[in-house]
């Protein structure tokens, strides 16, 4: 079948069997890599890309849930201010990561900030549930997000809030 979808804000299109998983469609036919097959049951969140505005595990997804959707993977998202600011609101916490769950932990990160824009420490942790690190505090997690917060603040307003 022959799909179109948006992908990293381009309109793409490709031919593709009903049922190959969305993460061998970005690594074979676009070439990102950075979307990992780890699991591939949606336990290890290293093929998490943003799949219509929400964190979603690219092995989960066949291709023909594609049509007309819109991806963002980590390479696209890494090309805006908020990847930036995440970067440096994490690094502010000093989290600590072995990276075997990063993309995904950024990804929520985005997607949170996206429809939250100053989550409360409840809203964070739950945002973050879903994600089985190891490595990482949850309060650490939570500092990280608040200098985000605070990080997007003042690119934005050029102050905090
Ligand atoms: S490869 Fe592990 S969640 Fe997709
Ligand atoms: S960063 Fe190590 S398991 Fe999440």
């Amino acid at each position: 079948m022959t799909i179109s979808f948006i992908l990293n804000g381009e309109d793409v299109v490709v031919r593709s069997d009903a049922n190959v998983r969305l993460v061998d469609i970005l690594r074979v036919n676009f070439g990102l890599l950075e979307t990992k097959a780890g699991c591939l049951t949606g336990k290890c969140g290293f093929c998490a890309v943003i799949f219509n505005g929400s964190v979603s595990h690219a092995c989960l997804i066949p291709a023909f849930r594609l049509k007309d959707s819109e991806i963002i993977t980590i390479e696209g998202f890494s090309q805006t201010d908020e990847y930036q600011d995440i970067m440096a609101g994490f690094a502010g916490a000093k989290l600590e990561s072995c990276g075997y769950c990063t993309t995904s932990k950024i990804l929520n990160a985005g997607a949170l900030l996206e429809r939250i824009k100053r989550p409360s420490r409840q809203e964070i942790l739950y945002a973050f549930s879903g994600i089985k690190c190891r490595c990482t505090d949850p309060e650490k997690l939570v500092e990280g997000i608040e200098r985000t917060v605070e990080l997007r603040q003042r690119r934005i307003y050029g102050r905090s809030a």
